[in-house]
Formats: structure tokens, C-alpha cells, sequence
């Protein structure tokens, strides 16, 4: 889909979302800007944005590294999931996902079988999430070998594609232009029922 030219929303307008639609859940590999595009949907739809990782730190009162390094990926999974199941709770609601959340059965089966949410894929290849990861100063412990994320990314990326109703290719977007590409979607006759 040509992006750009596809949507015809004033960007200036505050969107209202097709009133069966509860929460938007972006999902993608780390870099794939779930976080800016996920801010900048909650401001044109007047809808709150949650950060996943922020909300698994604020409940577990330790940041992600400091998780990782303390109770291993296992665990750290664990309380993702938990994490999860509470802020799907939320409603009017824009949440990014953690880059690793589709990767469990059980969150991906909690995000499909919680009514009224949409789910859409921000997609770009791994180079490219691996040099924006590169310029952002974030830490993230997955990245620490990158032949591992690479691995990762291609075990995932099915994932990702199977639990969303609308994939972005990002590669070459502004986050203006995914998120115009993104109300566009919502707003096809059809599109958002899931
Ligand atoms: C992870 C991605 C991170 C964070 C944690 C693990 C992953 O989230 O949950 O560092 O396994 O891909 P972002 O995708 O928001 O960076």
C-alpha cells in the first residue's frame, strides 16, 4: 500500500476510531517505532498510550536491564505476561508491546481473545530496526548480540504477522505517515473488525 497517498485525514483533526474498537496494540521488532507511533496515535485520537515495558516497571519497581540481569529472560517473561494481562484491561487505549511479547503462546492467545482490540504490525527489515535500535538510547539487553537478535527477529517475524489485522512497512515512513496509514486502515468500511 502506497502510504502517502492512501489517506486523505487532515492531520490536524482529531480521529474518532469505529466504536467497536476498545485499543490499538502496535507490535514489532525493537526499533520498529511501536512507542513514537504509538504517542502520536494516542494525540490525534484523543485515546491514552501505554508503553508496555514502562508499565511492566512501574509494577515491578526495577527497570527492564535490571530485570533481565536479576531474575533471567525466563522470569522476566513471566511478568510481561502479567503485565499484560492488566494493561489489556485498559480501554481507549493505544499499547505498545514489548519486541519479545508475541513471542509467548499465552500472550499471543490474551491479545486474540480480548474483544475489541485491533492489532497492527510495524514491519522494517533487520538492518534497518538495528541501526535505528543503534541511535537510540535505549537499553536493551536482546541486543547485546546481535547475531542472536538477528535470530530472534527471524523467529518472530511470522509472529508478528499472524496476530496483526494491518502490517506497515516502515522501512521507508515518517512515524506521520504510518500513523496516517494506520487511521486510514481504521477507517475502511470492514477493515477493523476483526
Ligand atoms: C525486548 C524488547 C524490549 C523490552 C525488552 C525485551 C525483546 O521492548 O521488552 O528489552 O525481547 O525484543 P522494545 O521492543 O519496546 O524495545
Amino acid at each position: 500500500m502506497n502510504a502517502a497517498t492512501t489517506s486523505t485525514l487532515n492531520p490536524l483533526e482529531r480521529v474518532v476510531l469505529p466504536s467497536h474498537l476498545k485499543r490499538l496494540i502496535l507490535t514489532g521488532f525493537m526499533g520498529a517505532g511501536k512507542s513514537t507511533v504509538g504517542r502520536l496515535l494516542a494525540s490525534r485520537t484523543g485515546w491514552t498510550f501505554l508503553d508496555l515495558d514502562t508499565h511492566l516497571e512501574r509494577r515491578a519497581g526495577a527497570t527492564i536491564p535490571q530485570l533481565f540481569a536479576r531474575l533471567g529472560e525466563t522470569r522476566f517473561r513471566r511478568l510481561e505476561s502479567t503485565a499484560l494481562a492488566s494493561a489489556l484491561a485498559s480501554t481507549n487505549t493505544i499499547l505498545a508491546l514489548g519486541g519479545g511479547t508475541p513471542e509467548e503462546l499465552t500472550n499471543r492467545l490474551l491479545i486474540e481473545q480480548t474483544p475489541g482490540t485491533f492489532t497492527i504490525f510495524l514491519d522494517a527489515p533487520f538492518p534497518t530496526l538495528f541501526d535505528r535500535c543503534m541511535l537510540q538510547d535505549i537499553a536493551r539487553p536482546v541486543l547485546q548480540d546481535p547475531a542472536a537478535a538477528e535470530l530472534r527477529f527471524a523467529h518472530r517475524h511470522p509472529l508478528y504477522t499472524r496476530l496483526a489485522q494491518f502490517v506497515v512497512d516502515t522501512a521507508d515512513l515518517t512515524p506521520e505517515v504510518t500513523v496516517k496509514a494506520i487511521l486510514a486502515a481504521l477507517n475502511q468500511p470492514g477493515n477493523s473488525h476483526s
